[in-house]
């Protein structure tokens, strides 16, 4: 177990649980936080004992109520913020880990937390999950990917409503809307999660990567392009066994 100061990070038999771990402040996203996001991200990407990683966050109340309020906005010009993104782009880092991921959402999902479970490839909530993009009463727009995910995932109309209205949605709501897989009592998110993560693990991890990347870079290419890196990606098991290449 690595313990950072608002992460802590575990590998037990394959699975990587990285737990959002500021309970005080409902696992709110600052800027520490993102610094040892940014190492744990490194980690679950690099390390090949990791196949596969659930995210959660500790408390009773949130997953992550969002960006940090108290160092809202404090970055000292656009110019060293946007330095500082380049050098620390957690967002970018996510979304290019091969490696599955699964979101355990309960409580509170609100701004930065939407986007984090986003990054993910599985959402399971529990019942009690709320959701919401405070950002535009903030007076700002997502910047942690939300306005490219959000639509890629729940639709252009759906992502629309709920970024320009604010309006914060139930579990049963982000489940018909497609946002979360499952939704899931509060006692069974980890359980689920890890069932789930314990059947990708036990997977071939290469198979299990070229799929992952053969549906998420397909879906953002025209059908063509996307069966020619399907073909690409399976012609990498051509003459290797027929088990892995069935069709
Ligand atoms: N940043 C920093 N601290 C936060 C926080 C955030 N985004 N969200 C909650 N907290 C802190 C509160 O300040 C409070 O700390 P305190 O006990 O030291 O006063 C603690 O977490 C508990 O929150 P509280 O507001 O007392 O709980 P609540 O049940 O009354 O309300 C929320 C919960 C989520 C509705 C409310 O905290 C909230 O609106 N948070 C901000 C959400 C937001 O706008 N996020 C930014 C998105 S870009």
């Amino acid at each position: 177990m690595t313990n950072f100061e608002v992460i802590i990070y575990q590998k037990q038999d394959g699975i990587g649980y990285v737990t959002l771990n500021r309970p005080q402040a409902l696992n709110a996203y600052n800027l520490q936080m993102r610094d040892e996001l940014y190492q744990v991200l490194g980690a679950i990407k690099d390390d090949p004992e990791i196949k596969v990683a659930i995210f959660r966050g500790a408390g009773e109340r949130a997953f992550c109520a969002g960006a940090d309020l108290t160092e809202f906005l404090t970055a000292p010009s656009p110019v060293v913020a946007r330095q500082v993104r380049w050098e620390r782009d957690v967002w970018g880092l996510f979304l290019s880990i091969t490696k599955p991921l699964i979101a355990a959402l309960h409580g509170y999902v609100l701004g930065s937390g939407i986007e984090i479970a986003l990054c993910c490839d599985i959402r399971l909530a529990s019942e009690d999950a709320q959701f919401g993009l405070p950002e535009l009463g903030l007076g700002i727009i997502p910047a942690a990917g939300a306005t490219q995910t959000l639509p890629r995932i729940i639709g252009r109309a759906s992502a629309l409503e709920s970024l320009l209205t604010g309006r914060w949605i139930t579990a049963k709501e982000a489940h018909r809307l497609k946002l979360v897989n499952q939704v899931v009592s509060r006692a069974d998110l980890l359980p689920v999660a890890e069932r789930l993560a314990r059947r990708i693990r036990d997977y071939d991890p290469i198979v299990v990567s070229y799929a992952k990347q053969a549906i998420n870079r397909g879906l953002d290419l025209n059908l063509e392009q996307g069966l020619e890196l399907e073909a690409k990606l399976s012609g990498f098991f051509n003459g290797q066994s027929e088990l892995r290449h069935p069709c």
